[in-house]
């Protein structure tokens, strides 16, 4: 230890942490929240499970039975915090201009004034871990560093698994290099001697706040995923976005995934979709019948930070190092590499509890072929088939997740961890719409693509707070997540696909897809998961020149014939269903396009109006 306090604060420095400008943060961050206590996280394993056995203890964490799901905890949160709160989460830029029109906004000054007495004592009575964390790997040129003081142990051991947290990340900032300062507290002060009086403590105001001009995080009153682990959405895409503008890269709200063919030629392709659109069962993806030989691996299944190299290339990294993943839905037959990543070491967050001290959520019974006859739900309470039936509970909360390192992946990807990244040879938007959009078509070139992420539709769902099932505009599916205005979002993807390509560099391809076409009959019809792969062939034969396509009015489409159906029943009149551009509905589409950029007026980029208009005329509607 560095000095048995520090300005006569409760801090003990271990001799490893050298950086100053941490360490007065750290004093100054004391004096305000007055910890009882601080702990400095080393990320070891005996850290984890002493942290995790505290929670144990304090009824945060339930361990599971270790022959079912062994050195596994599951915690059900307050019911009042379950997901993100975007209603409650802030660009404090200095202008409200650069927050723009899809994000709150407050002037920093009011802001800070707001936040200071509420963080003033915040950790009354708790300890505060300074959490040091690394987004990709230790030492990448594409990573960067964060440290997380928290009040929240649970914080402290998912932000374990998430990221690349602990005792290294003090050598790579060493004695002056910068860290993205993330302050935590669930907000509930502690009087001397008194204990919490729930298992989640939280507070029914909220803040999730980013000053992007000095890149900072504040958050306050959640326990919650992205609300808390601060990593994740709040660094590695708002404040890493406004970075990667000013600085030349994007923070994409995308997975990473290599393919490789029989022949052993391999691709990286990285996809776009809004949360809780299958995003990790796509980078999990198994290759269906018809597709010997072929191996889909994962990189990352949430967030890419990509990069333009000297060679005119773009190479990517998974800032993070686990996955926070929805659980409902998830099964052997929808992602088998994701229930086998769940077998031991995994933190579940509002899932139902098995009366033999297992997990268990909607969707399970597809394996099993059974409802279970009785579970404790997400809430704690009894859950039996009858009751579900009469009732309508969900034995797990829609936005349940498990927390688990990317190295519990069987499929994960020998190169996940390469401080280099892989270069990106396509990338996919994907929206969530159960007409209009066809199932997948290729931009004809960059700004084509642009167009088509920044229309991008989705169906909201349960990863936010609010009303579900209500189609919204979710450009490149980054509308909670873009840390500044999203034209000037939109204009720095044009620029950077402008600049390449007047260095001569041969850019990825563009895709769009949706998975969630309709039929008459109201149901899905696309089979989804798996079979995706197809389609993703398809993209691959475009690439290599190999399948021609069709041109339409939005891209270039696949014919019937080069998509390989082997080993699966998909008629031409499925095909078409799913494929179909309908005059009628794009003329509606357009509409909507049209009040989504009245919406983002200001810095709106003019390309994007001079290609809708190119759309328009190809519809001829
Ligand atoms: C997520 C999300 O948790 O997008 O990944 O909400
Ligand atoms: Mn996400």
């Amino acid at each position: 230890m560095n000095a048995p306090t520090l300005r006569g604060l409760p801090i003990q420095v271990p001799a490893y942490v050298k950086n100053a400008k941490l360490i007065a943060w750290v004093a100054d961050m004391v004096a305000l929240c007055k910890p009882a206590k601080v702990h400095w996280c080393d990320g070891s394993q005996q850290e984890y499970d002493t942290l995790c056995q505290q929670l144990v203890d304090v009824g945060t964490f339930k361990r599971l039975n270790p022959a079912r799901r062994a050195n596994s905890y599951l915690a059900w949160s307050d019911p009042s915090d379950v997901a993100r709160v975007e209603g409650r989460t802030y660009i404090c830029s200095e202008k409200k201009e650069d927050a723009g029109p899809t994000n709150n906004w407050m002037a920093p000054a009011e802001m800070r004034a707001t936040l200071q007495p509420l963080f003033d004592g915040c950790m009354a009575g708790r300890t505060m871990y300074v959490v040091p964390f690394s987004m990709g790997p230790l030492g990448s040129p594409i990573a960067q560093i964060g440290v997380e003081l928290s009040d929240s142990a649970y914080v402290a051991v998912n932000m374990k698994l998430m990221t690349r947290m602990g005792r290294a990340v003090h050598d790579v900032i060493g004695t002056d290099g910068s860290f993205v300062p993330c302050m935590h507290t669930v907000g509930v002060p502690l009087a001397a001697g008194e204990k919490d009086q729930t298992s989640w403590p939280c507070n029914e105001t909220k803040y999730i706040v980013h000053y992007p001009e000095t890149r900072e995080i504040w958050s306050y009153g959640s326990g919650y995923g992205g609300n808390a682990l601060l990593g994740k959405k709040c660094l590695a895409l708002r404040i890493a976005s406004t970075m990667g503008r000013d600085e030349g890269w994007l923070a994409e709200h995308m997975l990473i995934l290599g393919v490789q063919n029989p022949q052993g030629k391999k691709y990286h392709v990285a996809a776009a979709f809004p949360s809780a659109c299958g995003k990790t069962n796509f980078s999990m993806l198994v290759p269906p019948t018809g597709f010997d030989g072929w191996k889909v691996t994962t990189i990352g299944d949430d967030i890419a930070w990509i990069k333009p190299q000297a060679d005119g290339s773009l190479r990517a990294i998974n800032p993070e190092a686990g996955y926070f993943g929805v659980a409902p839905g998830t099964n052997m037959q929808t992602n088998p590499n994701c229930m086998l990543s769940l077998k031991s070491d995994v933190i579940f967050t509002n899932v139902a509890l098995t009366d033999d001290g297992d997990v268990w959520w909607e969707g399970m019974e597809k394996d099993t072929g059974d409802l279970p006859e009785h579970l404790l739900d997400w809430k704690g309470q009894d859950w039996t088939p009858a009751i579900a039936r009469e009732t309508g509970a969900k034995a797990a909360h829609p936005n349940a997740r498990f927390t688990t390192a990317a190295t519990n992946n069987p499929a994960l990807d020998a190169a996940w961890d390469d401080p280099a990244g892989v270069v990106i040879d396509a990338m996919i938007f994907g929206g969530r719409r159960s007409t209009t959009v066809p199932l997948v078509t290729e931009a004809r070139d960059w700004q084509e693509g642009v167009y088509m992420a920044a229309t991008m539709g989705s169906e909201t769902t349960a990863a936010a707070v609010g009303q579900q099932g209500v189609v919204r505009r979710d450009p490149f599916a980054m509308l909670p997540f873009a840390g500044y205005n999203m034209s000037d979002y939109f204009q720095h993807w044009l620029d950077m696909g402008e600049r390449l390509q007047a260095a001569g560099a041969t850019l990825p391809r563009i895709y769009c897809v949706n998975w969630f076409r309709k039929g008459a009959d109201g149901k899905f019809v696309w089979p989804g998961y798996g079979e995706n792969m197809r389609v993703l062939k398809w993209m691959l034969d475009r690439i290599e020149g190999k399948a021609q396509g069709r041109q339409t009015a939005f891209g270039v489409a696949p014919q019937y014939g080069e998509i390989n159906w082997q080993g699966l029943d998909f008629s031409q009149a499925q095909f078409d269903t799913v494929t179909d551009i309908d005059g009628a509905a794009w003329s509606e589409e357009l509409k909507l396009h049209d009040a989504h950029f009245d919406k983002l007026a200001h810095h709106l980029p003019p390309q994007l109006l001079a290609t809708r208009s190119a759309l328009q005329q190809r519809l001829g509607v």
